[in-house]
């Protein structure tokens, strides 16, 4: 994987493919801390910061970029709780409560899922079909507010739209 990853992105009315910004951001830690090897706590913290929680592919990069084996890697995201290697649930709503998508109403999104879902944020619903997460900004202000459904990042969400698709998981399973 590299830097170019890209994931879909859509917003409200049409949906387009753009370079996964989050890689973006993660590259930029990185170098800020020179591919420090010392530097793989802050790195992963940024990680999960970015991501919800450390995916596969995000500890291989990580691994990659600091010329570390993965073992290595892994061994340190596991070792400490404050890591999630993984959503528990099968379906994953992550929501950006950074800056940007704070103003556009991310705690009201953040609320009304948790209330429909009767979770709270960093929980599965006891069905395991939801897991709820929040990122700090997810390189996608300009589409604010953003809110990932299952590794695809849509903009321009709002309580409501965000609502629709997670009563859908809650009823089918799927939407
Ligand atoms: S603050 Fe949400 S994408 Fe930047």
């Amino acid at each position: 994987m590299n830097s170019a990853s890209t994931v879909k992105m859509k917003n409200t009315a049409k949906a387009t493919s753009v370079t996964d910004k989050r890689f973006k951001m993660l590259d930029a830690t990185i170098k800020r801390h020179q591919y420090q090897q010392d530097a793989l706590i802050e790195i992963l913290h940024k990680a999960q910061e970015l991501f919800g929680y450390l995916e596969n592919d995000v500890l291989i990069y990580i691994a990659h970029n600091l010329k570390l084996p993965p073992s290595r890697v892994y061994g340190v995201a596991t070792f400490y709780h404050l890591f999630s290697l993984a959503p528990s649930g099968v379906h994953t709503c992550v929501v950006c409560t950074g800056t940007a998508c704070y103003v556009k109403g991310a705690q009201a999104i953040l609320a009304n899922v948790e209330k429909s879902a009767h979770i709270h944020a960093g929980e599965t619903t006891a069905d395991g079909q939801i897991s709820l997460l929040t990122a700090r900004c997810l390189g996608a202000c300009g589409i604010a507010s953003a809110v990932v459904f299952d590794g695809t990042v849509l903009g321009n969400q709002t309580a409501e739209s965000v609502l629709e698709r997670i009563k859908g998981w809650l009823q089918n399973g799927s939407i």
